[in-house]
């Protein structure tokens, strides 16, 4: 917890490094050092480093990226409700802002649920190194189930927005034109077989990952609302592309 009058010591030392600040940039971290459970940064750093804060961070940054997953599948949705919907809900975005200042945040939550994971993984080998024999140093089925969904869904990712942001691998390929270019991709088996295999992949991930999430936040040890969160995304993605391809949606 930040110990009183931390805040005061943070603004007299910016402004000690010639860091002047107004009365609402000094509210605005006052409410940092609030939120923050140490300003010194050792507390911080100490938390991080443990097990548990590394945990946290994974089921935070986990908790954003489920979140931009949910959002993009009700935007895919609206593919459903005729052709200009789709386009006109990527131009809103756009429009709005919104892009960039979300790319730049999904992008640190990759690289930091990214680097946690890693860094979890070779503690728990190492840990467990030192009282096992070699061979029965496989990991969990889960935790194995989590490692290869995570790189299935990373290389999904890739593929992804070369087909359907940057265009280069779509047959249509026109920018902006969010419905061409999804209706031109869902032609192909092979495409809806690639996506399939992803959603699937992330359906895994979503599954264990919620349910480890909510553990380590304390919300709940059922795995119910895990596979529910599961199901939904997967339901909701898959559709998309199989409405294509049986010619629901053209
Ligand atoms: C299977 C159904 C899916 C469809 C039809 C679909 C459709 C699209 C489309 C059309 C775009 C480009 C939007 C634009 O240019 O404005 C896009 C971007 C994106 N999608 Fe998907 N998507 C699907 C699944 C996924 C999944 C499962 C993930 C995450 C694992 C994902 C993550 C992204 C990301 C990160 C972007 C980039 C957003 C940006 O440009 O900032 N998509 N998707």
């Amino acid at each position: 917890m930040p110990r009183p009058g931390h805040c005061q010591e943070v603004c007299e030392l910016l402004e000690r490094h010639s860091l002047r600040l107004s009365s609402s940039s000094s509210r605005c971290i006052g409410r940092l050092v609030a939120w923050v459970p140490s300003v010194d940064g050792v507390d911080t750093i100490r938390l991080y480093r443990s097990t548990i804060g590394k945990k946290a961070v994974m089921a935070v940054t986990g908790g954003v990226l489920f979140l931009y997953v949910i959002v993009h599948m009700l935007g895919n949705l609206s593919i459903f409700a005729g052709p200009g919907t789709l386009d006109a809900y990527g131009k809103f975005l756009r429009d709005i802002g919104a892009v960039w200042p979300v790319r730049a945040a999904l992008l640190a939550c990759v690289v930091l649920h990214f680097v946690a994971a890693y860094q979890l993984t070779a503690r728990a080998r190492k840990a467990r190194g030192r009282y096992e024999h070699r061979r029965v140093v496989q990991g969990s089925y889960a935790a194995r189930t989590m490692r290869w969904g995570g790189v299935i869904i990373g290389l999904f990712v890739v593929y992804h927005l070369l087909d359907l942001t940057v265009g280069w691998l779509n047959p249509n390929g026109v920018h902006g034109a969010i419905h061409a270019n999804v209706v031109a991709d869902f032609q192909h088996w092979y495409v809806v077989l690639a996506y399939a295999v992803a959603v699937l992949a992330l359906g895994f991930h979503i599954r264990h990952g919620v349910w480890s999430a909510t553990q380590t936040l304390g919300v709940t040890t059922s795995r119910v609302v895990g596979l529910a969160a599961a199901v939904v995304v997967c339901g909701g993605f898959l559709s998309v592309p199989f409405a294509v391809f049986t010619g629901l949606v053209s």
